[in-house]
């Protein structure tokens, strides 16, 4: 595949990416100057691609202050300086640039040497990042076709070559499993109108643009099943910044239950920052925006808030995937209710643990993500939730909000009004009788039953049967916790049983 850039006969040669799709103009930087102002202006940009550009300006800066075989090593720090604060969120410029300098000692040959394997490295990752995160995706979404939506510019363009989403986008459409794309057009400076959509026709890729404000809209209505973007920086936490936009798109993705996956090398992590506040997020002119192809087009004057970045949380991160791994930022569901049950010894009776899911409820991400995780679980097979008295309840709810679905309450005797259906059933502790309207089913409806935690699977069971005798189909039961070792789920056989954790 054509590298975007490479080092040529002492000069870096770039396609400029301001200039496409319309022309196709190489540019050879001979200077310092010319890198900054090519990296400023976006000629080059994408994250990996201004990294290894970086690494390239130390070796043109190391080359022009050899004089006689004497390298003028200050003055080399000095315009590496420069060209690592280029633009200030994308961590891959400093990181290929300090990587660069670490060769200054051994001579400007070295430095070009450490620059010419960041290159190739750099296609490397990329082509092993996607073929990790097709298998992720294959893994969440199925053999698809997929549809996928993805934002701003990650393609080779982006990078030395590939890409990282975009290449994720590739390795898929080569096994057959893309539908379409969906690319935002990436305000204001349109990477993804005129840079993705020149990559994905190139490749035959079928697509079609979004103006980004409609992409959280195509999630929210079913028109997409994953979403895949780049990084600029990723924190030791697992937040993302990444182009303006990006947000949105997370925030919907987690709505709407699909994957939201970041692909991005290794070298875009980093530790040293925990979270998204400590990213610095570059502003650019308000020209950018006030203006369109060169003309005014906002009153004279006006003003803009013109940030290239934004942050996506950890939390809305479905993972991210790098050349040598996975990283669940959220952290494993199951770790995270794990973190929030607190054991309760001897409670309500001498002998029994008492599982306490009042730190989980307070959780309000944590219960979302849990209600999503059940949902998935049964999507598409149940038309109403039932959910038990009294601790499941909360997590009903937001399965039966998640799904879009009717919420049902199964009452302890005495609570609910007008004719009702009742069961009696055993307890790890004591004996207890579930009621329900007996007109709250349709008939024939799928009934998902849920309750905050599996243990003897009494209630359960005492809770199909009531849907069995009002004339309901169990669609499945679910529960947020499972004690393993009761063997509750032996009783609702054949029945479908999902809990996110088991503490056996
Ligand atoms: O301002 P840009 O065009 O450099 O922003 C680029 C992005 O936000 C990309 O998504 C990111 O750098 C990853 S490119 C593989």
């Amino acid at each position: 595949m054509e590298r975007s850039i490479t080092w040529d006969s002492g000069t870096i040669r770039t396609l400029d990416q301001r200039a496409l799709p319309h022309e196709r103009r190489i540019m050879r930087l001979t200077t310092v100057d010319q890198l900054v102002d090519a990296i400023e202006t976006l000629a080059i940009r994408g994250a990996p691609a201004v990294g290894v550009a970086g690494a390239l300006g130390v070796a043109l800066a190391a080359r022009h202050h050899t004089v006689d075989g004497l390298l003028d090593r200050p003055a080399v720090q000095v315009q590496a300086e420069r060209i690592a604060t280029a633009r200030p969120t994308a961590v891959n410029l400093a990181w290929g640039v300090r990587r660069a300098l670490t060769r200054l000692p051994e001579g400007a040959d070295a430095v070009l040497d450490e620059a010419l394997t960041m290159l190739d490295e750099d296609e490397q990752a990329n082509r092993d990042a996607s073929a990790r995160a097709a298998r992720f995706l294959r893994e969440q979404c199925g053999p698809g076709p997929l549809r996928i939506l993805t934002h701003c510019n990650t393609g080779r363009l982006a990078t030395v070559a590939w890409g990282t989403a975009l290449g994720t986008i590739r390795e898929l459409a080569a096994a057959g499993q893309v539908q379409e794309v969906i690319a935002g057009e990436t305000r204001p400076l349109l990477q993804g109108a005129r840079l993705t959509a020149w990559e994905l026709a190139e490749e035959g890729i079928p697509h079609r643009l979004c103006v980004d404000s409609a992409g959280p809209a195509a999630i929210a209505t079913g028109m997409v099943d994953c979403v895949i973007v780049g990084a600029d920086r990723i924190t030791a936490r697992g937040d993302v910044a990444n182009k303006i936009g990006t947000y949105p798109l997370a925030i919907a993705a987690q709505r709407a239950g699909i994957p939201f996956v970041v692909v991005a090398p290794e070298s875009t992590v980093d530790v040293t920052v925990l979270d998204g506040a400590g990213i610095r997020i570059e502003e650019r002119a308000d020209e950018e925006v006030t203006h369109h192809a060169g003309q005014l087009m906002a009153p004279v004057g006006t003003r803009a808030f013109n940030p290239a970045f934004d942050v996506t949380p950890a939390d809305l991160v479905t993972a991210v995937v790098t050349e040598s791994r996975t990283l669940r930022p959220g952290g494993e569901l199951a770790e995270r209710v794990a973190a929030r049950i607190q054991v309760v010894a001897d409670f309500p009776t001498p002998g029994v643990s008492f599982q306490d899911l009042g730190p989980l409820y307070a959780d309000p991400a944590l219960v979302r993500d849990t209600a999503t995780a059940i949902w998935r679980q049964f999507q598409g097979r149940f038309d109403c939730v039932l959910a038990l008295e009294a601790r499941g309840f909360p997590i009903g709810s937001a399965v039966a909000q998640r799904a879009g679905a009717p919420l049902i309450l199964a009452r302890k005797p005495g609570k609910l009004p007008g004719e009702v259906v009742s069961v009696s059933y055993g307890l790890e502790y004591g004996n207890d009788r579930l009621e329900m309207q007996s007109d709250a089913l349709a008939p024939g409806a799928r009934v998902l039953i849920i309750d905050d935690v599996l243990a003897t699977g009494g209630t359960l069971e005492a809770a199909a049967q009531l849907v069995k005798g009002s004339g309901g189909h169990i669609g499945g039961l679910a529960a947020i916790v499972e004690l393993g070792g009761l063997g509750g789920r032996g009783r609702l056989t054949p029945h479908e049983v999902f809990c996110v954790h088991d503490v056996t």
